[in-house]
């Protein structure tokens, strides 16, 4: 029964698609109709002459609103400055544009996502409302030519790279370093803002919202090696949706926060001034903005800015990629670890934290105890959003390894930090943790000196993440069965267990041969909780944890050794290298747990109703 109305949703999915496959794909032209369309349906103000999907998202400078409220009762009359944009790959569309609004002429900025059927599934808008920006647009008509002139594909750069030279524009402004390389530009460069050009010109106006009046006539370049634009603390919710190769030009959105610390900044001519006071407080700006690259290089630029309130999050979180800065993030944590500072941090909402297994707050446990963190090696999976740190740490005076997985969210926000930390256990006579609290592990780490981590977990051949992580699966499996039968090891596999390094093969020890057979392992039973916390496909590395159960139940006549005695469960962080579709190298931390130990994160995987 089950199967056959499967069967049926699936012959009604078949017709949908070929029906969709018959259309053409919405070119350039055909995106520049549905947005002539959407122009007409909004100074008409109707909404309902609009196609769109059943769940269309529409958004006023970020904000999600019904479609058909908002600017949709009050729109007047479009200006004749049309500034268009398409992605037929992506099917997006966009202009920037004049409007207005009870009769208050705004630039505007929209973009929409246009569906295989032509019907709409999103409406981004910006509306600034500057009537002197949008009377400059309308006194300039058009934009400047080369925005339109397609560029042969011999002279082109690809999508990935274009939206790559582009973040550099961002990552440059933000914090804006007056020693940066900002070789970026095109010694051309010129930029819009709000209509006003802002770039290369002698004018005695101020730039902006302080009273300088050189800036402007520098070139793009110049501007950002003066470091005059570091009141830009952050440039986050980075989106690149519209990328037009054949005119080599992106459309991106991003949010600008000013965080309002920074007093004075850097002039021109190696002077500085006091921060104005619109940055006393703190801000975000809302920027829609276009770049023309000519090569490699950032040629012309297009901004219009509005502003949020502080840290407004994004309407359109985007989904990983270059937008969401990774390793930024990383940084941002391991700073805040290093000086105690959780507070730096920008959370996402329902933000958490765990140390071990267990939700704490941010900002205690290992964050108070902490005083060295080394550099660590770090690891990166854009799939899911995730960056792993492993290094060493000291905690007052007690050294430990610490594994870290944080998972940022759509815009760069922190959403969770699992932190996993092995601590040096001694069995000093009263220090109490091995003589007093349980008996020493098989192999136990007293704080001894464990080496720099092998390099082959930084040097990596790239391997899709679905091949890693079938690889580590059949490793736990291996562990738990107590056979390497489905595991793939290289010959000269090396696994490091709380960094002792045993002669056998990682093959051997899994099959418990030889003097010490199998270690710790070889009475273990589950392997459970096993979670990889970042797969690394470009080092092809994966930063897993697991719980291993040890029950401590002799085989028959044997006799337990002294470090078996007790029911343990080992909770074991470590870094799975594969090379050449094999498992090349573990380096793995045992933590000794209470037996039948969980972590709240297996607990909410396994939903096994503890609250
Ligand atoms: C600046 O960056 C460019 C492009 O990455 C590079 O070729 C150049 O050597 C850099 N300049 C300096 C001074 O580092
Ligand atoms: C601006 O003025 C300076 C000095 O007066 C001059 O060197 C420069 O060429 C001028 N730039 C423009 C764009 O007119
Ligand atoms: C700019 O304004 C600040 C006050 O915000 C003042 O201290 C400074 O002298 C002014 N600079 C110029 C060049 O007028
Ligand atoms: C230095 O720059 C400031 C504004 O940025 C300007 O007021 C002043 O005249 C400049 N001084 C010189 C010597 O160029
Ligand atoms: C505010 O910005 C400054 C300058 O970029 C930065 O050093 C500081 O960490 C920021 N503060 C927070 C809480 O992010
Ligand atoms: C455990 O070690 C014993 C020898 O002490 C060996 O005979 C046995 O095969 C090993 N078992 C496993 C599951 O590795």
């Amino acid at each position: 029964m089950y199967s056959s109305i499967r069967s049926a949703v699936s012959a009604i999915g078949g017709i949908l698609i070929s029906v969709c496959l018959a259309q053409e794909p919405c070119d350039r032209s055909c995106l520049e109709d549905v947005l002539s369309e959407y122009f007409t349906a909004l100074t008409s103000n109707d909404p309902s002459r609009l196609p769109t999907t059943p769940d269309v998202k529409y958004v006023e400078n970020d904000q999600i609103i019904p479609l058909g409220s908002g600017l949709w009762p009050i729109a007047g009359s479009q200006g004749k400055y049309r500034h268009l944009f398409a992605d037929p790959q992506s099917g997006n569309v966009a202009a920037i544009t004049t409007i207005t609004e009870n009769g208050v002429q705004a630039i505007y900025v929209v973009r929409l996502k246009v569906e295989e059927d032509r019907s709409i599934s999103e409406i981004e808008t910006q509306i600034t409302r500057d009537a002197s920006g949008a009377a400059l647009y309308e006194e300039m008509g058009e934009p400047e030519a080369v925005w339109y002139e397609p560029v042969p594909p011999e002279n082109r750069i690809s999508r990935e790279r274009l939206i790559e030279q582009t973040n550099k524009y961002y990552s440059g402004m933000e914090q804006n370093d007056p020693h940066g390389n900002y070789s970026f530009f095109d010694k051309d460069c010129n930029r819009l803002e709000d209509a006003i050009q802002t770039t290369n010109v002698n004018s005695s106006d101020p730039y902006g919202h302080s009273n300088d009046t050189s800036f402007a006539s520098l070139g793009c370049e110049a501007q950002f090696q003066t470091g005059f634009l570091g009141f830009v603390t952050r440039i986050r919710a980075r989106r690149f949706p519209i990328v037009d190769e054949q005119r080599q030009v992106v459309l991106a959105v991003t949010t600008l926060d000013h965080n309002g610390t920074v007093r004075r900044l850097p002039s021109v001519n190696g002077t500085s001034s006091p921060t104005p006071p619109y940055f006393d407080v703190p801000r975000s700006l809302l920027a829609a903005e276009a770049f023309r690259l000519r090569g490699d290089k950032l040629f012309r630029i297009e901004m219009a800015l509005t502003e949020v309130p502080y840290g407004m999050r994004s309407a359109f979180p985007a989904h990983g990629g270059l937008g969401v800065d990774l390793e930024g993030a990383l940084d941002a944590v391991l700073d805040a670890l290093r000086a105690h500072e959780p507070a730096r941090l920008l959370l996402a909402q329902r933000a958490r934290y765990s140390e071990n297994g267990q939700f704490v707050a941010l900002g205690d446990g290992l964050w108070e105890t902490l005083v060295e963190l080394d550099e660590g090696a770090r690891f990166v999976d854009p799939l899911r959003n995730t960056v792993g740190f492993w290094g060493y740490t000291k905690e007052q005076s007690t050294p430990g390894v610490l594994a870290l997985g944080v998972r940022v969210d759509g815009e760069g926000r922190i959403a969770e930090i699992e932190a996993l930390g092995v601590r040096a256990e001694s069995n000093g006579e009263r220090y109490g943790t091995v003589t007093l609290m349980r008996p020493p592990l098989p192999v136990e780490w007293e704080g001894e000196e464990l080496g720099a981590l092998d390099g082959v977990f930084l040097e990596g051949k790239g391997v899709e993440e679905e091949e890693l992580l079938g690889l580590v699966e059949a490793y736990f499996d291996g562990l738990e069965a107590h056979s390497s039968a489905g595991v793939l090891f290289t010959p000269d596999c090396v696994r490091r267990d709380n960094g002792a390094q045993r002669e056998e093969s990682c093959a051997a020890q899994m099959d418990g041969e030889g003097e010490a057979p199998n270690g710790l392992f070889n009475r273990t039973t589950a392997v459970r909780d096993r979670r990889v916390l970042v797969a690394d496909s470009e080092k092809s590395v994966v930063l897993a944890v697991a719980l291993v159960d040890a029950p401590a139940i002799a085989r028959g006549e044997e006799e337990l050794p002294p470090t078996e005695r007790v029911p343990s469960t080992y909770m074991i962080p470590q870094l799975i290298k594969i090379e050449g579709g094999k498992i090349a190298r573990v380096e793995s931390m045992i933590k000794w747990m209470p037996f039948g130990y969980t972590s709240t994160w297996g607990e909410e995987q396994e939903d096994n109703g503890r609250e």
